[in-house]
């Protein structure tokens, strides 16, 4: 059988997805009551980083860790990616070596790119398009708080971005309504919400597309590589701030996400943040186990 790869959550199917959050849940409950695990004894995870992370990292590292297998962190500064050697030469060399390669990156192509000439498989660890890995762990957040997700009201606050775009691959396959609110120049790309078309809908006014939502989510208004755009795009996006008298118009019961690293008092109020319907240090924790989860079906 052919390598898979996890490039964007389109990568696996729903019940693929769906077997990673019931076996993360099962790690929750196995790393409490300290069981030792070795179904990836012997494993190596080459963990390849462009941007920086703290989650992601942390994650991966630890989970290998906790599986029985190791990690090892590459960083363009320090290896020879930095000194130019082709992303599709490492793929090779590091295939030999290793089991399993997670790579964030820019260009989302530079991840097919580097899939192609890799023999194992290859986890996106955040691409400009994409962020599967984070919506493994908001899945099993929303699963575990509320249950299903299937049929329920999620909205975007903020930039059509990597995250937005992973939300509107998982509109589709798990079947959520999901608004996007966000100013036009920011929307997310066509060829992404075209394709989930059913499930995805956009409301200009964030008041009224928060209106009875369950959940309500949002990320940085200026991504990893576009500091440069950060005070520029701080004003475009003031109305789309999530706050209390925004979270008001949710379902009483509505969640808040957020993938952080958070700006607080920009896309989100310290008060939210910090407020009883925020879920975001579960929401984080949950990285683990859905990391480890993610790696047993690959490696497995
Ligand atoms: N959410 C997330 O991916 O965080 P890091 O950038 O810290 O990995
Ligand atoms: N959209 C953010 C997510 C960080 C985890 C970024 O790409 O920087």
């Amino acid at each position: 059988m052919s390598v898979r790869h996890f490039l964007t959550l389109k990568s696996l199917n729903r019940d693929e997805l769906e077997s990673i959050i019931n076996r993360a849940l099962e790690l929750k409950k196995q790393v409490k009551q300290k069981k030792i695990i070795t179904t990836l004894d012997n494993r190596v995870l080459g963990m390849i980083f462009e941007k920086s992370s703290t989650r992601t990292r942390v994650s991966f590292e630890t989970g290998m860790a906790q599986l029985g297998g190791h990690a090892i962190y590459l960083a363009p500064t320090g290896t020879q990616i930095g000194r130019g050697e082709p992303l599709k030469d490492t793929a090779r060399v590091l295939s030999k070596m290793v089991d399993c390669i997670m790579l964030r990156t820019f260009a989302h192509q530079k991840l097919e790119e580097f899939a192609s000439y890799s023999d194992v498989p290859v986890i996106n660890g955040l691409s400009d398009s994409f962020h599967p890995c984070q919506l493994l762990a908001d899945l099993l957040t929303y699963t575990e708080a509320r249950g299903s997700i299937e049929n329920k009201k999620v909205v975007w606050l903020g930039d059509g971005n990597n995250m937005c775009h992973s939300y509107i691959n998982a509109a589709k396959i798990f079947n959520f309504q999901l608004i996007i609110s966000c100013p036009k120049e920011f929307v997310p790309a066509a060829e992404i919400y075209e394709s989930s078309k059913e499930n995805v809908s956009f409301e200009d006014d964030p008041h009224k597309a928060v209106g009875n939502a369950d959940l309500v989510i949002t990320d940085v208004w200026a991504s990893m590589g576009q500091e440069n755009e950060q005070n520029e795009r701080k004003n475009k996006f003031k109305k789309y701030q999530v706050n209390s008298e925004i979270m008001v118009c949710a379902k009483s019961d509505a969640l808040f996400m957020h993938c952080l690293p958070a700006h607080r008092n920009e896309e989100v109020t310290e008060e939210v943040l910090e407020g009883p319907q925020s879920v975001v240090w579960e929401e984080a924790g949950n990285r683990l186990h859905s990391s480890k989860a993610l790696l047993e079906f690959l490696l497995n």
